[in-house]
Order: C-alpha cells, then sequence, then structure tokens
C-alpha cells in the first residue's frame, strides 16, 4: 500500500486470519484500531456506518471501548442500515472504513475465510491518543473533557499523555472481564456445551 500511497503508515500492525461458518455474523462494533479486511473466500455482507452522517456510536461509547471498559459491541438499530454503505465481498476483494465507525458483517455463502489487519496511522495513533487522555482525565481528576482535537497545544499534550500512558501501563482501567460460555463438544462435530460458573472460573485463571 506504501507504494501505491506514500502518505500511508502504519503502527502496531497485526494480522489473524477469520474462518467462519456460511451463515455466521460478526455483530455491530467498532474496533480500537483500524482495519482492512482482505476477503478469501466465500461471500459476506459488510454493513458500515457513516459517523459524520449521524451519531451511530457517542463519543463516550467510543472512549469506552479504547478503556476496554465495554465489549467492542455497540447498540444496533435495524433502522440504521437504511443509511448504511453496504458492500458484498466476493473473495479477492478488500474493504476498510474510516477509524472508529461502527459495521457488521453477515456471512452470504460458504465457508468464509478472510484475513483481518488491523494497525494504527500517524493519524489514527493521535486519535487513539487523544481519547485514551480523555478517559484518564475524565476518571481521575474530574475533567469532562469533550474535545478530540489533536491540533494545538492541548491536543499534542492530550496526545502525548494518552500514548505515553498507555505504552508504559501508568493508567490500568478497570478493563471488562472476557468470560468463556461454552465450548466445543470434540465428540461430535457441531455440538456445544454450556460452561457453568464454576467451570467459567477455572478457565479465567
Ligand atoms: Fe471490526
Amino acid at each position: 500500500m506504501k507504494e501505491s500511497n506514500s502518505d500511508f503508515s502504519y503502527n502496531k500492525l497485526t494480522a489473524n486470519i477469520l474462518i467462519s461458518s456460511p451463515s455466521a455474523r460478526v455483530l455491530c462494533h467498532l474496533d480500537c484500531a483500524e482495519v482492512i479486511l482482505w476477503h478469501i473466500r466465500g461471500r459476506k455482507r459488510a454493513y458500515l456506518y457513516d459517523l459524520t452522517k449521524r451519531e451511530f456510536a457517542t463519543e463516550q461509547t467510543i472512549e469506552q471501548v479504547i478503556m476496554r471498559e465495554t465489549e467492542e459491541e455497540i447498540p444496533y438499530k435495524p433502522e440504521w442500515d437504511e443509511a448504511a454503505y453496504v458492500y458484498d465481498l466476493e473473495p479477492g476483494q478488500a474493504v476498510n472504513w474510516p477509524h472508529f465507525w461502527p459495521h457488521r458483517i453477515d456471512n452470504i455463502e460458504g465457508l468464509n475465510v478472510s484475513l483481518q489487519t488491523e494497525f494504527y496511522s500517524a493519524k489514527g495513533l493521535r486519535q487513539y491518543g487523544v481519547r485514551f487522555a480523555n478517559g484518564i482525565l475524565r476518571r481521575k481528576t474530574g475533567v469532562a473533557p469533550n474535545s478530540t482535537t489533536t491540533n494545538g497545544f492541548v491536543g499534542l499534550a492530550k496526545v502525548g499523555l494518552g500514548l505515553v500512558s498507555k505504552k508504559l501501563g501508568l493508567y490500568k482501567p478497570v478493563e471488562r472481564e472476557i468470560t468463556a460460555r461454552f465450548t466445543i463438544g470434540p465428540e461430535q462435530i457441531g455440538s456445544i456445551k454450556q460452561l457453568n460458573q464454576s467451570v467459567q472460573n477455572v478457565l479465567e485463571k
């Protein structure tokens, strides 16, 4: 991508292979990082919700996702789809969307295989940093910052505060608990076993 766009930059690049069944769906959510979804096999439909058109996610929600206090999933209303950008992905196609835009994915056909790359552009890193700093200030000082600008002295100072605090682990948010609710049954293809609370606790240790 850098060859076709010399301004393109990335940090913290990670990639994951996603394998999912023909009828699987990814519920509406937003990601901390910027994402490119490279589709390899099967067909899937991506719904993208433009934050510049409507407040599909509030700044408070984005901040809570960045602070990892809530799941990345966000409240969704079916009528949003009228305003969504909708793309049907065939193998060999890719889609990406502006940072923090809510999105959801429905598989349409076949076993689906995709490669998801996550990264932060220079701008994306600043957008992340300023929101992390806002989160710290709101939770630790009683200040209620509502600006997410990364310009000017205050904006730059907040970006620095957010990124340095995150890097050095100076602020540990009260993170959401991630619990396993089921496991697959190896004795039969497609079988799922619900986990009770005691088993869940063992898995978390
Ligand atoms: Fe996502």
